[in-house]
């Protein structure tokens, strides 16, 4: 019994040990790689070390990067805002400068500089594991959450709207799902940070549903009006519809024999 018990853990750890081994040196790599790329790209702002760097004036070229995490690092790179061409300006979405394992050893090397949020797995985001009846379920409490949290900066059809001094905050309809979490995950520039204790996983995960389906939503042409539903359609109806009746109605009165007002020849009165 001794001997097999013996044997047992043996190869147990045989098997186990170099594959955890393996991931580590692998990971210190990863890190290394994504300095040597810090260092060409990155350094002039944010510094060094990714302590951040300030300018003469007192304002920031590029703030520190310490426990933003790799999901942040993940989202900026992977959205093409970093890195940013001129400091100062909000960077907009574009095609991202780097490819995926340059942009998986940055993130790894930015997470190295202090604890922060990693970056999500698909389980997190994606509501293929669910039935139907849990998935309609889902986009409809994502839709709730999605109206109280982020309508007011996004518009109530995603296409995103002004910010004050000069920001705006983008459409969020062509963003993946991957990116839309990570940006709740790290509040990117003037967003609020949705952190899991603010809205838990399975509600972020509820969100994206619901970003998708409004994504899969067919355009009826029109005016979409902000997409503000019936508010602003019955606003509409009330101000050109009914206004304009009104309007043509007094256009007929003043244009009628009877609003003449010298009186007519011929007549006793
Ligand atoms: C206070 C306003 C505000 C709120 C509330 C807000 N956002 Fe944002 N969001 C922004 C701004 C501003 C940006 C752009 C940041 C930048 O470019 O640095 C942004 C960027 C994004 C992006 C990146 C889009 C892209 O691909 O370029 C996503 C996705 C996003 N927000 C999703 C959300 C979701 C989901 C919510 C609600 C849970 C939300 N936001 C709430 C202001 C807001
Ligand atoms: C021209 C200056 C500049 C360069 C170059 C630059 N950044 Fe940035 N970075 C900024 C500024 C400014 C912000 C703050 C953006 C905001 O708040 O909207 C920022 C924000 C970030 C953030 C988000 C921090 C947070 O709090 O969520 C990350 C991550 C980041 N940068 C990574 C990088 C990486 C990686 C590179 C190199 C590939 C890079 N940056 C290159 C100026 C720069």
């Amino acid at each position: 019994m001794l001997m097999l018990g013996l044997v047992m853990t043996g190869s147990l750890y045989a098997a186990f040990a170099p594959a955890q081994a393996e991931s580590a040196e692998s990971d210190t790599e990863l890190i290394a790689e994504g300095r040597e790329l810090f260092l060409i790209s990155c350094v002039f702002c944010h510094g060094q070390n990714g302590e951040g760097v300030l300018t003469e004036g007192g304002t920031q070229y590029g703030p520190s990067l310490a426990g933003v995490g790799a999901a942040a690092a993940d989202f900026q790179l992977g959205t093409g805002r970093m890195p940013l061409v001129q400091p100062g300006a909000q960077g907009a979405a574009k095609a991202p400068v780097f490819n995926e394992d340059e942009i998986a050893a940055l993130s790894a090397y930015v997470g190295s500089l202090g604890p922060g949020p990693a970056i999500p797995d698909e389980g997190d985001y994606s509501i293929e594991s669910l039935d139907d009846e849990e998935r309609e379920e889902a986009i409809s409490r994502g839709g709730q959450i999605f109206l109280t949290n982020c309508t007011a900066c996004h518009n109530f059809s995603g296409n995103g709207g002004a910010m004050p001094r000069g920001g705006q905050a983008p459409s969020i309809l062509n963003t993946s799902p991957e990116h839309i979490y990570e940006a709740m995950l790290t509040g990117p520039g003037n967003m609020d940070v949705f952190s899991n204790g603010n809205l838990t996983p399975e509600e972020k995960r509820d969100v994206i549903a619901y970003i998708e389906t409004m994504r899969d939503q067919p355009e009826y042409g029109g005016f979409g009006l902000g997409g503000l539903g019936p508010v602003s359609e019955g606003l509409f109806g009330w101000l050109v519809g009914i206004g304009g009746l009104v309007g043509f109605a007094i256009w007929i009165a003043a244009h009628s024999t009877r609003t003449t007002k010298a009186p007519m020849k011929g007549t006793d009165a």
